[in-house]
């Protein structure tokens, strides 16, 4: 069976660890909960394939961020986590994907990634439009999914398009 590193990154509070643990453990985080580091494991099988996951969820918070490189040199495939909710943690997105591509050296579209905007169930609180995503990552040239942890929006999708990726690199 393949083994295959994914690191989860975004800023503090976007909803990285809700995400990583819907996927991991099929339950909502509820509380808020700043991640120093942890790391999960689950296999997933895709198009009849089973491959093993390392899904390492980063701290978003300022402190721990000289980390992501450590974190980047040894992951395969990134989730780039910002929240629907939240226009200013796109940047932060933004940075991220240019901060994976200079280390890894990678001209964009050589590393798997995803972008995903959460919290979709919150659409009173919504400041990031759909086209305004589409947008952008038309433009990175990278895959994004809308979705919600609390509802297990489109959750999976995320986690697969990842592994396609991988597998095809
Ligand atoms: P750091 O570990 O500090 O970087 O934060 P994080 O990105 O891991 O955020 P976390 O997953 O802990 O979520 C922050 C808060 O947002 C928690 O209270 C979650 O319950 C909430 N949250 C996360 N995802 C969703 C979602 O899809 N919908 C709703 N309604 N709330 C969410
Ligand atoms: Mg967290």
């Amino acid at each position: 069976m393949r083994q295959f590193k994914v690191v989860v990154l975004g800023a503090g509070g976007v909803g990285k660890s809700a995400l990583t643990v819907r996927f991991i453990q099929d339950v909502f985080l509820e509380n808020y909960d700043p991640t120093i580091e942890e790391a999960y494991r689950r296999t997933i099988t895709v198009e009849g394939e089973t491959s093993s996951l390392e899904v390492l969820d980063t701290a978003g918070a300022e402190q721990f961020t000289s980390l992501n490189e450590v974190y980047i040199k040894a992951g395969k495939g990134f989730v780039l986590v910002f929240s629907l909710t939240q226009e200013a943690s796109l940047k932060e997105v933004d940075h991220l994907r240019k901060q994976i591509y200079r280390i890894k050296g990678g001209e964009s579209g050589s590393i798997p990634i995803v972008v995903v905007g959460t919290k979709l169930d919150l659409v009173n609180e919504r400041e990031v439009p759909r086209n305004t995503i589409q947008a952008l990552a038309s433009r990175w040239g990278l895959p994004f999914y809308e979705t919600s942890s609390k509802r297990n929006w489109h959750i999976s999708d995320v986690f697969e398009d990842l592994v396609r990726q991988m597998r095809a690199r």
